[in-house]
């Protein structure tokens, strides 16, 4: 990290409008500066500097952003090449890095705390006191061996057993709370350990350092899974379990599954490509992280509905990257480990072998929501199918696909092909509409340069929930002394869209750690995207104040999605899901009642 007084340094010998006219024609208009946009192709100008704020923003394409970012953009730089580029324009030194000792002090604490930890929980299945810990992962079938190769453990029974074994080897209070392992309780000044009763998977990152945990509850009650919040050294978002051993694979391609559990019993059959995420679903960053690795990824999802649903979204979000996908479809069982025991590693490979396509798998999705003994039905689906078909960019892919969906619904061929084409020509007049219509007045929710990205429509579909992210951001950012009552009151972990999501962890861990949350420092921690989207945020209030009174009325707005959602997955639930999840709200209730907690 680099001291704050050398970038705002930086910025002031560095002023926007000299800086970008060395790349755009700009001309005079009002108190701000216009000219042709040096980020796409246009023939009237609608790209502006504003000298007062020195920012850019640009009508037709969005970017927007300050002098370093707009550098970043312009010479595709990362953010440091970038402040080393103006600092080597205005003749500065770059200091040197501040990475401040301190943290990368704590880092490497938590690496060794995260070490110890998983030795610990490791250690604790030979011991009487794990017992159940050993005889629970057995019972799930697992060996001595796989046992091993991932590290699993047992995290014991009582309050502080691994507070006090960590104390007694000299981390502080401070690290250990850092690290996510233990947590103080809100009266008083003791500690108690986050993961108890539980079997442990540790997380291991590609250098093979633990960087987190899940823990699966075992008859001590809690959510049946509790994973590691992020810390200096983990971002669930970012990782993805067993890569490491994934990425060495033999096997072709990698399979993508839900839990913990699905991974092992993969692993233990063989299939050592297979990895999942950490308890959330899959985001944009692991997307890029597999593409890295494979160009082929097998979805192997739970069968309920819940992972029908994730397969189609993992889809949309893989389609992004140049990988292969395919979808495993799981009968008999409700998901691949369950398969496993069932029928065995040779089962499964012909299941993978047979795997459908995702395109196969979206027909056969869209199908199931049709009545098919019905004329109605059979119409609407065709419909609906032809809408589908009409958004298969190959070609010859989706003369293959008209082909078999008429051929299934013993239609005409060719009367199909010509309702998909007409499709066809009206999406491309609407895509086109859209890209000729120029924005003329800020409206920060809508989209990026890239049209239809996954962030447009998540916030296309949650519009209200965006914009209140949008300004709640730019209210932080404006007013960092909100911060203390905001975070009280709302998490990044509530904020609707990916982006913000990101964003806000972004913001929130930077306003902890009592850093600066100007737009030129969080170009360090986020994407140009990112940036761009919450400069538009910022420039959308051109100046006016965000009180406290509208601040809280956005986190009101994110709230209250919460709390629609949550009722949501409650009538979703089955009964023992909603058991478990009552249990888990007295249980809340009655540890709150004894302060603890
Ligand atoms: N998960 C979670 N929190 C929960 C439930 C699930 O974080 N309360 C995540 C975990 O990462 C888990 C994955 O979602 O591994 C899949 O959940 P589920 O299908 O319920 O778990 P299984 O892997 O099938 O677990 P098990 O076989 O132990 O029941
Ligand atoms: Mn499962």
């Amino acid at each position: 990290m680099l001291p704050e007084s050398f970038i705002q340094e930086l910025k002031y010998r560095n002023d926007i409008e000299s800086v970008v006219s060395s790349y755009v024609q700009l001309k005079h208009s009002g108190k701000t500066f216009s000219g042709l946009c040096p980020f796409h192709s246009e023939k009237g100008p609608s790209f502006h500097v504003y000298p007062d704020t020195q920012s850019f923003f640009c009508f037709g394409c969005r970017a927007a952003g300050d002098v370093i970012s707009f550098i970043q953009r312009i010479e595709n730089l990362e953010y440091k090449e970038a402040l080393q580029f103006l600092a080597k324009r205005a003749g500065m030194a770059m200091p040197d890095e501040v990475e401040n000792d301190s943290l990368s002090r704590l880092k490497t604490r938590i690496r060794e705390i995260n070490r110890e930890t998983a030795r610990i929980f490791h250690q604790n299945l030979n011991s009487p006191a794990g017992r159940d810990g050993l005889n629970y992962l057995r019972s799930r079938g697992l060996s001595d061996r796989i046992i091993r190769r991932f590290g699993l453990g047992y995290s014991l029974g009582e309050w502080d057993r691994l507070y006090k074994a960590l104390s007694a080897k000299g981390y502080s209070d401070e690290e250990l709370i850092a690290a996510e392992v233990v947590k103080k309780r809100k009266q008083g000044n003791s500690f108690y350990d986050v993961f108890r009763g539980r079997v442990m998977f540790p997380i291991l990152d590609l250098s093979g350092n633990v960087i987190g945990f899940g823990g699966r509850e075992i008859g001590g009650g809690g959510p049946k899974y509790l994973n590691s919040a992020d810390t200096p050294i983990f971002k669930k978002s970012r990782n993805l379990f067993a890569l490491n051993f994934a990425k060495n694979s033999k096997e072709k391609g990698m399979i993508l599954a839900e839990g913990y559990m699905d991974v092992i019993a993969l692993h233990q059959a063989g299939f050592d490509n297979a990895v999942a995420t950490l308890g959330t679903s899959l985001t944009t960053d692991q997307c890029n992280l597999i593409a890295r690795y494979t160009d082929l990824v097998s979805l192997s999802y739970d069968s309920d509905g819940p992972g029908q649903n994730a397969t189609n979204r993992a889809i949309d979000l893989l389609k992004k990257n140049d990988v292969k996908i395919k979808v495993i479809h799981i009968p008999n069982a409700k998901d691949p480990d369950e398969f496993i025991k069932k029928f065995g590693a040779q089962r499964f490979r012909l299941l993978l072998e047979g795997s459908a396509n995702s395109t196969e798998f979206t027909i056969s999705s869209i199908c199931q929501n049709y009545d098919l003994d019905t004329d109605d039905g059979k119409v609407n689906c065709l419909n609906k199918l032809a809408e589908f078909l009409a958004t298969i960019p190959n070609g010859i892919e989706r003369d293959v696909y008209i082909s078999r969906v008429a051929a299934d619904f013993e239609r005409d061929k060719d009367v199909l092909a010509q309702s998909v084409q007409s499709l066809r020509r009206r999406n491309e007049r609407e895509k086109r509409r859209k890209d000729d219509g120029k924005l003329t007045v800020f409206a920060v929710n809508m989209p990026d340069g890239k049209t239809n990205s996954i962030n447009d429509i998540q916030r296309r579909n949650n519009i209200k929930c965006a914009v209140a992210e949008d300004r709640l951001l730019a209210a932080l950012i404006m007013n960092p002394d909100y911060f203390k009552w905001v975070s009280q009151k709302i998490q990044p972990a509530d904020f609707v869209t990916d982006r913000n999501r990101e964003i806000a962890q972004t913001v929130f861990d930077r306003l902890e750690r009592n850093l600066s949350v100007d737009l030129s420092f969080l170009g360090e921690n986020l994407d140009l995207e990112a940036v761009s989207q919450l400069s538009r945020g910022v420039m959308e209030l051109s100046g006016r104040r965000i009180s406290a009174e509208e601040t809280e009325d956005y986190i009101n707005v994110l709230i209250q999605h919460k709390k629609e959602k949550t009722k949501e997955e409650i009538s979703q639930m089955d009964n023992e899901e909603y058991a478990r999840y009552m249990e888990g709200i007295t249980k809340g209730k009655a540890s709150h009642w004894r302060g603890k907690q």
